[in-house]
């Protein structure tokens, strides 16, 4: 179900606690890019270390690799992006908005997913505890009739995508009568396929030599280091190489905030297999990746696996992990089985076998690949969208970010009851002897409430409050985000409980 104004609220949120401002913004902003502020970072990276370690420092096979964002342009030839790197667009003539085509009719299909969704809770309602789901989804006529235009719908757009013929596409959204969300007429173009990259010279002269390009993925980084890889770090099959890193996409149609961005960050890891075992290893990563996003706390029912419609031809299995966002389930991160294709290509494009020596078998080969892709971005919206929480206290809203306490910006916020009697004093060294473990914040301004209230709106777990007792007794409050109780604890004590609470060790253990 979707609700714009939650979504709204988050993007305000964002803003007016240093997470997300819009790039340039004392000029006006740039469509689809973004800053991350001093909130932002802190959770980015956060988030951005559990992805890493936990295919890093969890698997013994799996190392990391950090490639640059410029590469040779034949690397594009050879991954296809130069070739088929498009999307297939649809202009509305009355608005002027150009939309991709695919995602008008996904949108369209979510909206009757939903009407499927409210056929079943109200049967729910209407049959009690003996409900089945699954059965009324299989024999109700109406709940079938609108599984099969879903079904319909995949067909076409398939068919379309696949075949080239995008008239397919446009007639399937003309038969839907699907309208622009802006002006909401059917005066739609042909849809036309545009390439995603941007293009740039690596010589101040323009002219003369081939484009180079930003690169869309960092996957194809990975891949031509495999072998450099391989050789140099004596992998032994099966293996896998991670990276983090900008890519860049010409998203014509930006879209719902950080979700859709001209540069944004991948977070990618491709798994190098033997052929025949890469299905095998699909699966493991499917279920590894699922446990991953749920040691971060988020419900199961939040996330679901969306198999893809249109196979891309050198893929024998793709799924994404879809999130409830506040605007509907959308796609955070793809798991492929991508056979040899890009190794195949890269081969063939540089003249240099990138094959595997087997010593069991004596025999070599090019490896079968299966990779696991995460936008850093998308995942930070979604850990918002997840974390935002308004509750009623006291006849007030509190705001509060859930976030689980090893990605949250700041660990802990020490607070002197008051700017006198030496209670400041004790608070700086407190914070003095925590920060070398723990991003502390130290803040003396506004009522204690008022400091309460800021810090559960940026999602730090832990509050301590010095008082006077303090100095007396070499104890202090502190105070739990969710709960908001408090307890009084020995000073000595502090770091051994943001230790216990905060490390990220804490998750890495959960999986
Ligand atoms: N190497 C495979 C690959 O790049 P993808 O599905 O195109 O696959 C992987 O991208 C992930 O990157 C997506 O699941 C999404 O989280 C993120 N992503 C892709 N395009 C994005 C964009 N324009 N803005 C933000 N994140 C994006």
């Amino acid at each position: 179900m979707s609700d714009n104004n939650l979504f709204d609220k988050i993007v305000s949120h964002a803003k007016e606690y240093g997470f997300v401002f819009p790039s340039s913004e004392i000029y006006g902003g740039l469509a689809a890019v973004y800053d991350y502020g001093q909130n932002g970072a802190e959770l980015r990276n956060n988030l951005r270390q559990f992805w890493y370690l936990s295919m890093t420092r969890l698997n013994q096979n799996i190392v990391g690799l950090d490639s640059a964002i410029f590469m040779h342009p034949k690397v594009w030839k050879a991954s296809g992006h130069v070739d088929g790197f498009n999307d297939p667009m649809i202009d509305n003539k009355d608005s002027k908005k150009r939309y991709r085509a695919d995602v008008l009719i996904e949108d369209h299909q979510e909206k009757i997913r939903q009407k499927i969704q409210k056929e079943i809770e109200k049967a729910a309602k209407r049959f009690g505890e003996t409900f089945d789901a699954e059965m009324y989804k299989s024999t109700n006529p109406r709940v079938m009739e609108y599984q099969q235009k879903i079904d319909e719908m995949d067909s076409i757009l398939k068919e379309g995508l696949e075949s080239g013929n995008l008239n397919l596409i446009k007639e399937l959204i003309e038969n839907e009568g699907i309208v622009c969300p802006i002006s909401g007429s059917k005066n739609w173009t042909d849809v036309r396929q545009f390439n995603l990259m941007y293009s740039t010279q690596m010589n101040a002269l323009e002219g003369g030599e081939e484009a180079l390009y930003l690169r869309p993925e960092t996957a194809q980084g990975i891949f031509v280091n495999y072998l450099n890889v391989q050789k140099t770090g004596r992998m032994k099959l099966p293996f896998g190489i991670a990276q983090t890193g900008k890519a860049f996409r010409n998203e014509i149609v930006a879209r719902q905030f950080i979700m859709r961005m001209k540069e944004f960050e991948q977070m990618e890891m491709q798994f190098f297999c033997k052929p025949g075992t890469e299905l095998e290893w699909y699966n493991y990563w499917k279920q590894a990746r699922m446990k991953w996003h749920l040691a971060l706390g988020t419900p199961q029912n939040k996330y679901r696996f969306h198999d893809h419609v249109k196979l891309a031809h050198y893929a024998n299995a793709a799924v994404d992990i879809e999130f409830a966002f506040p605007f509907g389930f959308k796609e955070v991160e793809g798991i492929h089985s991508r056979t040899d294709f890009d190794l195949g290509r890269h081969e063939e494009f540089s003249g240099k076998k990138l094959r595997y020596f087997d010593p069991e078998t004596n025999e070599s080969f090019i490896p079968y690949v299966v990779e696991t892709s995460i936008g850093l971005d998308r995942l930070f919206l979604l850990t918002l969208a997840q974390a935002f929480t308004e509750e009623q206290v006291d006849g007030d809203t509190r705001t509060v970010l859930k976030l689980h306490p090893a990605i949250a910006p700041v660990k802990c916020a020490i607070l002197p009851l008051v700017k006198k009697d030496g209670l400041p004093e004790l608070a700086e060294k407190i914070y003095n002897d925590l920060r070398f473990d723990f991003n502390v914040f130290i803040e003396d301004k506004d009522s204690i409430g008022k400091r309460y209230r800021r810090m559960d709106a940026i999602g730090t777990p832990f509050c301590i409050t010095v008082d006077h007792d303090s100095i007396t007794g070499n104890d202090v409050t502190i105070r739990y985000r969710d709960s908001m109780q408090q307890e009084r604890v020995s000073i000595d004590r502090l770091s051994e409980i943001l230790h216990k609470e905060t490390d990220m060790s804490a998750l890495l253990k959960q999986l």
